[in-house]
């Protein structure tokens, strides 16, 4: 009889390990323990009672009656772990973590934020401000307080998407000078780079929206001089050659004197090429002394002077990468973007 209830304890453990579900551990409950063919209930109905004394018979009854028990409690539990492993497995998701990921498809910064980021730094080295400017600007800033009144010609030099309500979209980063004035006072170094707007029709060089990226240093003493010097130190470390300016003269109303700046042909070095059209320099930006009614209108004193400039950042961009056309950098073609990395 010890015999056989060792076996069955046995063979009892070798079952419960094989079963994983509730379902398959009720299935050994049944075997083992099942009121008619289960094994255990058999050992009773198999036992020739008759033949057996009454210490035997005892023993026989004991020996099932702790059988039984030991099973119901191996059984119990069982039916607990694979419930709770069921459990566990159902709010899990399996995971097969040796698949390769998915790629998250990293971007790149596009060549004009690149560069922006790029000047900014090497004016705050000049102890310039960056400054950011409204792209929903009033005729006010805009215009007026610039020096352009209603009438004036500059205004269709900058064809103007109109808002609704009266506000416009800025045509340039100018509109930004008297409010940064008004902000800070004199002495001020300010940068301030964003989007302009202009409303007309496109091709290799013209967008409806590009960068600017605007400058002002007012102070005593401002003179051309100090605009030449820290144009020179600037294109200098942008080009990461040395640059030589000269100024041509230039009309814009809210500087006087106003001048073009060009540099000297970087490809030919002044020798007369193909991109600088044979003359050795190349138009890069506009700039002048502020004028007098500009600085008034931002609350500087007579005693006050200053310079003021428009870098075409979006220009400056094709010219530093190479880039042909001005509609790629709107265009949605990944080939394009693709070709920056992530940083200078
Ligand atoms: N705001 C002018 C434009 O977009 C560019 C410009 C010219 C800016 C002369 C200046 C300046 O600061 O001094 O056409």
């Amino acid at each position: 009889m010890d015999s056989r209830t060792e076996a069955l304890r046995k063979a009892l453990d070798a079952d419960l390990k094989e079963a994983r579900t509730a379902r398959e551990v009720e299935a050994v409950r049944v075997k083992y323990l099942g009121q008619r063919g289960g094994l255990i209930t058999r050992l009773i109905k198999d036992t020739d009672f008759q033949s057996l004394s009454q210490g035997e018979r005892r023993a026989v009854g004991v020996g099932v009656q702790e059988l039984k028990s030991f099973a119901q409690g191996r059984i119990e539990k069982a039916l607990l772990d694979a419930s709770m492993a069921g459990s566990l497995e159902a709010s899990y998701p399996r995971v097969d973590l040796t698949l390769p990921g998915v790629s998250p498809g990293l971007g790149s910064i596009t060549p004009i934020a690149t560069l922006q980021v790029f000047l900014e730094d090497i004016f705050r080295g000049l102890g310039f401000l960056v400054e950011q400017g409204y792209e929903v600007e009033t005729e006010y800033y805009n215009f007026d307080v610039l020096n352009i009144p209603p009438e004036h010609p500059a205004r269709d030099m900058q064809d103007t998407f109109w808002l609704d309500n009266g506000m416009l979209l800025r045509t340039h980063t100018s509109a930004s000078q008297v409010r940064v004035m008004r902000k800070y006072g004199s002495p001020l170094r300010a940068i301030f780079p964003g989007r302009c707007f202009r409303f007309e029709s496109t091709d290799a060089s013209h967008e409806n929206s590009f960068y600017q990226c605007e400058g002002l240093m007012v102070n005593r003493g401002v003179t051309v001089a100090s605009l030449i010097g820290v144009m020179e130190m600037l294109l200098t470390q942008v080009f990461e050659q040395l640059v030589t300016v000269r100024l041509r003269p230039g009309y814009f109303p809210f500087v006087e004197p106003g001048f073009e700046l060009d540099i000297r042909c970087l490809l030919c070095g002044g020798q007369g090429c193909r991109v600088c059209k044979r003359s050795g320099w190349v138009e890069l930006m506009p700039c002048g002394m502020v004028h007098p009614r500009v600085l008034a209108a931002g609350g500087m004193d007579a005693e006050q002077s200053g310079f003021a400039f428009g870098l075409g950042l979006t220009r400056l961009a094709m010219m530093k990468f190479g880039i042909p056309d001005i509609r790629l950098f709107d265009s949605g073609d990944l080939r394009f973007y693709r070709q920056f990395p992530a940083a200078v």
